[in-house]
């Protein structure tokens, strides 16, 4: 598709000030990190409860009541005055992955809390409530606990992940005490969603379609759904100079031709499936011992349902011959299954109008990435405002990038659809 023409540049000078705000913002967030080279910022670690305080600050000075639930997530509430108003939803993640960029996820917790600010400022009231949420763990690196933020705030947290450890085998019930959560009532502490009138999450697109196509912002149609596997395999360590090849059970070899044949499996349907291997793993790794154990993860994504269940039957069954041809063994954990989620047409259109008002061009595109909104769609209706980013739309990478004339533009669009609801 061709760049449409007549797009202005930047945004009002307000929004244009405001968007060179946010950009300092994630700057701030981006000094809260577990690690000093790299930007990765973990469910519950120091540096995560370092942004969890900056952001209840942030919430404070837009005037908004501020709690943190049993999970940890940050929720601050813009009132209307009136109690029978209605509460419209809006937020994103600020946990990161490993070496991450410093827009994924807390642009859209920043930004609400922006226009939120900008609202009160200037004595304006919206007809309902808003509400922003900073969801504690969205991507799930310490724990693989994927979306654990938005499922408690919905009433559908898993009380087995409790239990789960981290990789120096501290509990995430253990962690959460020692941040000082009170995460023994998380069952009962989550939002009532009766009173909800939608959820809206703004979000970096993480992909090159506004770029290419030349579009400031977009809207999100749908968003992929993903399956997630942790795979084991066990063959037998041995010595890498006395074990003829024809006698070994090598771990890695044979996780190896695995991981090719879930990259084969996706290849074959382009457009349709996207599959990764992300992790993988050698036990007791040595140069002179053949793998004995290897554990690698599966990600498998669709915006066809279907299309993911058929990829995972033939995986599985691939998988499986692989290990017995190479006489080794291999375990699949399933540990996340999200369906494709269509966003809801009404609030779709309302941000097409909240966008054409800022004079931009209304482009729509799917999500192949997940967001809390999958979430949030199991209890109310929601809608997703993608950002254009540059670097060729790079993201789960440092070279992340963002213009601050789009973050002002996005959030002029977010304080239009408001303003508009
Ligand atoms: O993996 C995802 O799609 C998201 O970034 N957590
Ligand atoms: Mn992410
Ligand atoms: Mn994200």
């Amino acid at each position: 598709m061709s760049a449409p023409g007549n797009i202005p540049d930047t945004p009002p000078g307000v929004f244009e000030a405001l968007g060179q705000r946010l950009l300092a913002q994630a700057d701030t967030l981006r000094t809260f990190s577990d690690e000093p080279d790299c930007y990765t910022r973990t469910y519950l670690s120091a540096a995560h409860r370092q942004a969890a305080a900056q952001l209840k600050t942030w919430m404070m000075e837009a005037g908004m009541s501020v709690r943190e639930d049993a999970v940890g997530n940050v929720i601050g509430r813009l009132e209307n005055g009136n109690d029978a108003a209605p509460t419209l939803v809006t937020g994103s993640h600020f946990d990161t992955v490993r070496n991450a960029g410093r827009y994924d996820g807390v642009l859209g917790v920043i930004l609400p809390i922006a226009v939120a600010k900008k609202l009160r400022d200037e004595h304006r009231t919206l007809p309902f409530a808003l509400e922003v949420v900073g969801f504690a763990d969205e991507e799930g690196v310490r724990f693989a606990t994927s979306f654990l933020g938005s499922s408690a705030y919905i009433g559908n947290f898993d009380p087995s992940l409790l239990e789960r450890r981290d990789e120096h085998g501290i509990t995430l019930r253990d962690a959460a005490h020692h941040a000082g959560l009170n995460i023994d009532s998380v069952e009962t502490d989550h939002r009532d969603f009766t009173n909800v009138a939608g959820y809206v999450e703004v979000h970096i697109e993480q992909g090159p379609v506004l770029l290419n196509d030349g579009y400031p912002l977009g809207v999100v149609t749908a968003i992929a759904g993903a399956s997630r596997y942790l795979v084991t395999v066990m063959g037998e360590a041995g010595h890498a100079g006395t074990v003829p090849m024809p006698a070994r059970r090598d771990a890695l070899a044979a996780a190896a031709e695995m991981a090719l044949a879930v990259e084969a499996v996706a290849a074959l349907q382009p457009g349709i499936l996207v599959a990764t291997v992300g992790k993988f793993q050698v036990d007791h790794p040595a140069a002179n011992v053949i793998p004995g154990r290897v554990e690698f993860s599966i990600d498998l994504r669709s915006g066809d349902d279907s299309a993911r269940r058929a990829a995972e039957t033939e995986l599985i069954s691939k998988l499986k011959s692989i290990a017995a041809r190479r006489q080794v063994d291999a375990s699949l954990a399933p540990y996340h299954d999200s369906r494709a989620v269509p966003c809801d047409p009404a609030l779709m259109a309302r941000l097409d109008t909240a966008v054409a008002a800022c004079g931009l061009p209304v482009r729509r595109l799917p999500s192949g990435a997940g967001h809390d909104a999958m979430t949030v769609a199991e209890v109310a209706k929601v809608a997703m405002l993608f950002v254009r980013c540059g670097a060729g739309g790079i993201s789960h990478n440092p070279k992340e990038s963002l213009t601050a004339p789009d973050a002002g533009f996005a959030a002029q669009a977010f304080e239009q659809f408001l303003l508009a609801l």
